[in-house]
């Protein structure tokens, strides 16, 4: 599927944080700016009033995948008619990581039902938690055994594989072999990122994985990248590497923490045009002229 830019927005969940418009803001941000966006499952507004807002403009559902089958097939079919075009199954939250942080200031939004935008709305879900008002901490109980399946296997991949027609893109890869077993598995693409540094302490920096994953899988399925793009010169490194696009995190996050659409706007606006200098100032017409070969790698 052609792209307007090689930059998408990627998912950042629980944007409520950062703003009372959340995902909806950054939705008319990327529509204006004809920046792509993918929406997480556990964003602030609904999958349909984000959609809405997007219409025809590209816009892809991140899953995540939980215990529950029949919650899966159902958001995916919600994501489906709002029409969204890719599911992107990130896998490398499976577990969330020791983050001191967040233990030390008892910090997790879903305990007060924040993020839960999709579960609260969902058919599947609610015919099993009921009226989610009574009781924030038993609804919060029942999205935490539904939201991840630490349990599942790449064989499992199959069960989102044949509940979909919508290309399926496996985020969180960090090792070629991974990335073998996401195609064999029915994947149509992948993310390389390490979730920003934010899950595994002490795992490779993303964009050292990358070469290495491009040029084993780079010709079989579509490789896209996130984990500290923040500038131009960022982003023609990752597509000198062998990324077909990449994926931008918190930096957006913080325009709309800081003024809403507009900060959203302002933000991605200043890194396309960081980006078009970055292309011509390395003597380039088009990403087609973007290799390995423009870099000059040390060891
Ligand atoms: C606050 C926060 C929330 C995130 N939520 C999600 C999410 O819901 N789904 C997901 O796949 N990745 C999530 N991510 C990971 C981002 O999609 C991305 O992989 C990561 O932030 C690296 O990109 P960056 O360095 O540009 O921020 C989140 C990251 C942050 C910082």
């Amino acid at each position: 599927m052609p792209l307007p830019t090689p930059v998408l927005l990627a998912p950042v969940g629980v944007l409520s944080i950062a703003h009372p418009e959340a995902e909806v803001a950054v939705a008319r941000a990327a529509k204006n700016l004809r920046v792509p966006q993918i929406v997480s499952t556990v964003s602030s507004k609904t999958i349909e009033e984000i959609g809405e807002v997007l219409g025809d403009h590209p816009h892809w559902f991140q899953l995540y995948w939980g215990r529950n089958n029949d919650f899966t097939r159902s958001i995916i079919s919600r994501a489906e008619k709002a029409g969204y075009s890719a599911i992107v199954v990130t896998l490398d939250t499976r577990l969330f990581a020791w983050r001191e942080r967040d233990i030390k200031n008892a910090y997790l939004p879903f305990l007060y039902n924040e993020g839960l935008a999709n579960y609260l709305t969902d058919p599947v879900f609610l015919a099993e938690v009921g009226d989610p008002s009574k009781d924030k901490m038993q609804t919060m109980m029942h999205f935490a055994n539904c939201f991840s399946n630490p349990s599942s296997t790449w064989e499992d991949l199959s069960v989102i594989r044949k509940c979909t027609k919508l290309p399926v893109i496996v985020k969180g890869i960090q090792h070629a072999d991974d990335a073998k077993r996401a195609i064999d598995n029915g994947a149509d693409g992948i993310v390389v990122s390490n979730h920003g540094g934010r899950q595994l302490d002490g795992a490779i920096g993303a964009i050292d994985t990358l070469a290495g994953i491009a040029d084993e899988v780079g010709s079989k399925t579509t490789v896209l990248f996130d984990s500290g793009i923040r500038r131009g010169a960022d982003v023609f490194k990752a597509m000198a590497l062998g990324a077909k696009a990449v994926l931008l995190g918190r930096p957006y996050a913080y325009g709309l923490a800081l003024g809403g659409e507009q900060g959203v706007t302002e933000v991605v606006a200043n890194l396309l045009a960081d980006i078009d200098l970055t292309l011509g100032l390395a003597g380039c017409t088009s990403w087609k002229e973007v290799s390995k070969e423009r870099l000059h790698i040390v060891s």
